[in-house]
């Protein structure tokens, strides 16, 4: 009683003395004292062999802790998709728990089709809290590597081809995942585009190039975002593994962004013990060496070996004390120091909850996008036809579990056909026929060099389909890619871009058969259109839907929800119109890969060069039409002023409510360096009923004039006339305006 008496008297008297002490005490700096005053305490406790036992994995999905000291293992989980299942503590194994299915939430290229921040916020709010649920202090999320090669397998997990969207959506998507109490760790900085050879090449692009294009999103997850944790990517960057790559984290991540907290490699990203401990990396995970079959944890290169090193002198304590130090931190900030190790008391109430797969459907709903829709057939009548065929693979497969380390143990995934089923009940017969069948061969990783294994055809289950075609008054094809090795699947990159086994004769068959056909691709990455597409009147596309995917896919078809997604990825006529293929390489000669086409990646190029995609980034339509009006901006933009407002007004035209997204591209008429025809540098997504305005007001920044100054390392912008195109596209143009810069 006397104590707290006495604490409560030095505290006000702290106040009315020291007012601005006052201020202080809860000051960032204050904060950051207190944590520093834990952590040396922690760190001046503990032994050498302590230390070292937290740089590395201690299981397949933890890394050690120092029990006597309150500090837990620190539990790691893929990934951006939902929380990976229990595995086995030596390999990757389920452990098949009964109670640790969560919500498959629609994978990142779905997230990122819906240009909703918001969404992307709830996303990871879902992630974070399951995660926390289930006893994890990492989740290995989000994925920000920029879609360079359309054929990297990894694309379906990615959220585009533009750095400003990936990092607009990456932001929200990791202060919703910590807001839950779980460290997010972006991933993989930095250059992996593709997984062929992914595990020794290098990556070569100029310093301006990665500036503008590859790092924006990994620089605002860390200054914007507030990151707690990053992975490196597998392959080298100028010749150097990411993980002992010094440029990448120590000159930028580690002092230029200021970044202190948890760098954890990748499962197997560690290939020395010297060079990558005396680079700013904390904790060594997956590494494949093995004994006696079994993972030998302690022979990791940041387990004995460096302790020995240390002890040999040839790594200082010092470097070893920083990674604890930044272990020790994360955990701090997550307040898991001191706590039940591995709490997940009261899990059952929480994963796949009512509200969270609520927002899984939610993102589902709003990330597809409508590619074609001539003569409205869409939205269709769930009245209309009593005799529906359901045709494609697709339609009735389950995809939570595939396409590697995302993989999800969803409590329960909708397909499409138990979504069609379950929109339109009883009165409707649904015929099904898959049409063709995934073979699921098995590859080697990254070495996998394409052959012809996806133009198999399956002529006897094409016939079958062409017969249930003829007999429903409509069909609904759904096929696409899958997460089959070689297809959307980590670890592999597609042979080409077209669709597998041989789909795009067996829709121009089942259009035959029956012209009423409606076609939905479910795809990771760009497809090339087969001579079908001339004959569809409506093409729908979606990525992974996850949980609540096959309900949300109905909603749209039938018209419950206007689709209002739009892709994030520029969709080429032919895979030869790529710009990795076409000024750059693709994929290299096992040893390097070039990336000559710098900064024009995905539109930037189709739009600088004038080719043209089959579909352009930033394209999708509606059920409804809007209408763009009285673009507003000043004419100037001030050398002293930060920031920019732009203002136009977007009408719903038509006779129903939609969503839109306004995009705004930007390009500087005349500069001392190359500037693409366009790049995005705002966006805002309006919803909208019928026959509504509204006026949108979005800020542009200052970064948003600017290019990377290779020769001064700086950020610069020149003095100028810039144009200004607000679009429904990148390509659909709808306002124009030009501003000068005036220095
Ligand atoms: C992937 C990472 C993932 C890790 C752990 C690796 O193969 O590249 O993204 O987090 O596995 O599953």
């Amino acid at each position: 009683m006397k104590n707290t008496m006495f604490r409560g008297v030095v505290a006000l008297v702290a106040m009315v003395v020291v007012g601005t002490t006052l201020v202080g005490c809860n000051s960032a700096e204050h904060k950051k004292a207190i944590e520093n005053r834990k952590i040396e305490k922690l760190l001046s406790q503990m032994t050498l062999e302590e230390k070292i036992g937290m740089l590395h994995a201690n299981r397949m999905f933890s890394s050690g802790g120092v029990a006597r000291l309150g500090i837990p293992d620190v539990w790691f989980s893929d990934g951006p998709h939902g929380v990976r299942y229990e595995s086995v503590d030596n390999g990757w194994a389920s452990l098949n728990w009964d109670n640790d299915a969560c919500t498959n939430m629609p994978a990142l290229s779905a997230l990122a089709a819906t240009w909703n921040k918001e969404l992307a916020l709830q996303c990871g709010e879902v992630i974070g809290a399951e995660s926390k649920a289930r006893g994890k202090h990492v989740q290995l999320a989000p994925g920000v590597n920029i879609t360079r090669s359309v054929l990297n397998g990894r694309t379906w997990e990615y959220f585009s081809e533009d750095p400003y969207i990936t990092a607009e959506l990456a932001v929200p998507y990791i202060k919703g995942v910590q807001s839950q109490g779980v460290a997010a760790c972006v991933k993989h900085l930095a250059l992996n585009s593709q997984a062929l050879s992914q595990y020794w090449i290098s990556s070569q692009t100029d310093r301006r190039t990665l500036r503008e294009i590859y790092l924006p999103a990994f620089e605002a997850a860390v200054k914007r975002g507030g990151v707690m944790a990053l992975m490196p990517a597998y392959n080298k960057v100028d010749g150097l593994w990411c993980s002992e790559n010094k440029y990448l984290i120590d000159t930028l991540l580690r002092n230029e962004w200021g970044f202190d907290g948890l760098v954890v490699s990748d499962w197997n990203g560690v290939h020395n013990t010297v060079s990558t401990a005396t680079t700013g990396i904390d904790v060594e995970m997956g590494t494949a060496i093995k004994e006696k079959g079994l993972y030998a944890f302690d022979k990791y290169y940041f387990a004995n070996p460096l302790l020995e090193e240390v002890k040999a002198g040839n790594v200082d304590e010092e470097v070893i004390n920083r990674k604890v130090r930044n272990i020790l931190r994360t955990l701090l900030r997550l307040d898991a120091i001191g706590k039940r190790p591995y709490d997940t008391t009261g899990m059952g109430a929480i994963l796949a909850n009512p509200e969270h797969v609520a927002v899984a459907r939610k993102i589902a709903e709003e990330s597809v996008v409508l590619l074609k829709n001539d003569n409205k057939v869409l939205p269709l009548n769930p009245g209309q036809y009593k005799k529906v065929a359901v045709i494609g693979v697709n339609a009735n497969t389950k995809f939570s579990l595939g396409g590697g380390s995302p993989k999800v143990k969803a409590k329960y995934e909708v397909t499409i056909l138990e979504g069609l089923h379950n929109r339109l009940g009883e009165d409707v017969e649904i015929l099904y026929a898959p049409g063709y069948k995934l073979l699921h061969r098995q590859f080697v990783a990254a070495q996998h060099r394409f052959t012809d294994e996806f133009d198999r055809d399956f002529p006897e289950l094409a016939a079958e389909a062409v017969e249930v075609a003829k007999e429903a008054e409509l069909v609904i094809f759904v096929g696409g890619l899958s997460h089959e090795h070689g297809l959307d699947c980590e670890g592999y990159d597609r042979p080409n871009m077209k669709l597998p086994y041989r789909q795009d004769e067996l829709i121009a068959a089942v259009q035959k058969a029956n012209p009423n056909t409606v076609v939905v691709l479910m795809t990771g990455s760009p497809v090339e259109m087969g001579e079908w597409y001339h004959s569809a009147d409506a093409v729908m596309q979606c990525s992974y839907l996850g949980t609540e995917g096959g309900n949300a896919l109905a909603r749209v078809l039938y018209g419950d929800v206007t689709p209002s997604g739009k892709l994030t990825n520029t969709w080429a006529v032919r895979l030869e119109d790529m710009p990795d293929i076409k000024l750059g390489e693709y994929p290299g000669n096992n040893k390097e890969v070039c990336f000559n086409e710098g900064l024009l990646v995905g539109y930037r190029y189709f739009d600088t060069c004038n080719v043209a995609p089959m579909f352009e980034f930033g394209y999708g339509l509606s059920y409804t039409t809007f209408e763009y009006s009285d673009l507003e901006i000043a004419p100037v933009w001030n050398d002293s002023q930060e920031e920019f407002e732009v203002a136009f007004t977007i009408t719903n035209t038509g006779d129903r409510e939609g969503s839109e997204t306004a995009q705004i591209y930007l390009h500087q008429n005349q500069s001392s360096v190359m500037r693409p025809a366009k790049e995005l540098k705002g966006f805002e997504k309006v919803s909208l009923a019928a026959g509504e305005s509204k006026r949108v007001t979005t800020t542009l920044n200052r970064r948003a004039l600017q290019w990377w100054n290779e020769a001064e390392q700086c950020w610069t912008d020149e003095a100028g006339v810039f144009s200004l195109m607000v679009g429904a596209s990148s390509r659909d143009v709808r306002l124009r305006g030009e501003f000068e810069l005036v220095k």
